[in-house]
């Protein structure tokens, strides 16, 4: 089969052909990173507009690249869910257009999903039964992967997730957006064991940043201690609480296997940190699939057509959490 990936859920228009046989055959992302950067963060409209200018030619060039035309496809895979609406909007409204004209199938992809088995598309002999964590700029997620493919949600932040707090911080040492890798490279002249920031709720299994964030902020205003020292602290502070969180699920739900996935896991330190631990196979995507790409949506659309974890024709955009393709 030659499915094309469609995601625009956030700043980031990707599209890619995947073909099941041969692998990625194109892919192409325009990030809109520069045109957040003034306003700290991502601004939901100027998002959707620059969807809308991209996405055709991204796949005219996905197209070129693989050396394809429109009816070579066999089937079209588009993130519904979770994300900012009218960014979803675009993609959903290109992918089911495109379906429609060409006949063929359009499947829903869960963005959270489609991170997660992004660790599979580079690591052939990696299947479920495995502990997933994601973190993002929207979420800290920790889920327990079956054999069957059936994801269940066991941990979840409940204030701000992990890549959301890096950008917090780096909003407040005013170093720009994204900002998770102005904070890592911050921390690289940083001591990390400078400050002794807590761990949250380190008992429980769901994660809290929020009061991490204000305790970084505190030592931000107090200027006397580096603003290196303080990065280093606050990112070795986020990989022990990860660690500690997820690798005490897949403890208790025997899982060897653990992937980490997602924006935040683009983080050389979070990287190493996990790759330490003993007992466990860790398994990261590359770091050009931790960030949204269709690559990975079209690679879960697989997955799922295999499982026939099918959606329903009427499905459509969501902001939130929906519980398709588990
Ligand atoms: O998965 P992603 O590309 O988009 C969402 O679905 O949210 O994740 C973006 C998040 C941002 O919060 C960004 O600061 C964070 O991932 N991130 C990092 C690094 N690279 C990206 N956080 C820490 N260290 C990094 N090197
Ligand atoms: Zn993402």
């Amino acid at each position: 089969m030659i499915i094309l990936g469609i995601e625009t859920s956030c700043d980031e228009t990707s599209l890619a052909v995947f073909d099941t046989e041969k692998g990625v055959l194109s892919s192409f992302t325009n990030s809109q990173v520069d045109l957040h950067n003034k306003f700290g963060g991502v601004v939901p409209e100027v998002a959707s507009r620059n969807h809308i200018l991209k996405v055709e030619e991204l796949f005219s060039k996905c197209m070129e690249q693989a050396e394809l035309t429109p009816q070579d496809l066999d089937m079209i895979a588009v993130t519904t869910a979770p994300g900012l609406i009218g960014a979803l909007f675009v993609g959903v409204s290109f992918g089911k257009a495109l379906g429609y004209a060409l006949k063929i199938p359009v499947m829903p992809v869960n963005h959270l999903s489609a991170h997660i088995l992004a660790a599979e598309l580079e690591n052939p002999e990696l299947r479920p039964p495995y502990t997933a964590l994601i973190i993002s700029g929207g979420h800290t997620h920790i889920y327990d992967v079956d054999a069957a493919y059936n994801f269940e949600l066991l941990a979840k932040t409940v204030d701000d997730a992990a890549g959301e707090s890096f950008d917090k911080v780096a909003k407040m040492m005013e170093l720009g957006y994204p900002g998770g890798p102005l904070i890592e490279k911050l921390a690289e002249g940083g001591n990390e064991k400078a400050v002794a920031f807590p761990i949250a709720m380190r008992k429980e299994n769901n994660f809290s940043f929020s009061g991490l964030k204000t305790a970084a902020m505190n030592k931000i205003n107090d200027n006397t201690i580096s603003r290196e020292d303080i990065a280093a602290s606050f990112q070795r502070t986020v990989a022990d609480t990860l660690i500690l969180k997820t690798l005490r699920i897949a403890k208790e739900t025997g899982r060897k296997n653990v992937v980490v996935a997602g924006g935040v896991a683009c983080n050389g330190y979070i990287r190493k940190a996990f790759s330490e631990q003993k007992g466990y196979s860790v398994y990261f995507p590359s770091k050009k699939l931790c960030t949204d790409n269709g690559d990975m949506i079209a690679f879960a659309a697989h997955r799922f057509f295999k499982l026939r974890k099918f959606s329903s024709l009427i499905e459509t955009a969501h902001d939130r959490m929906q519980h398709i393709n588990k």
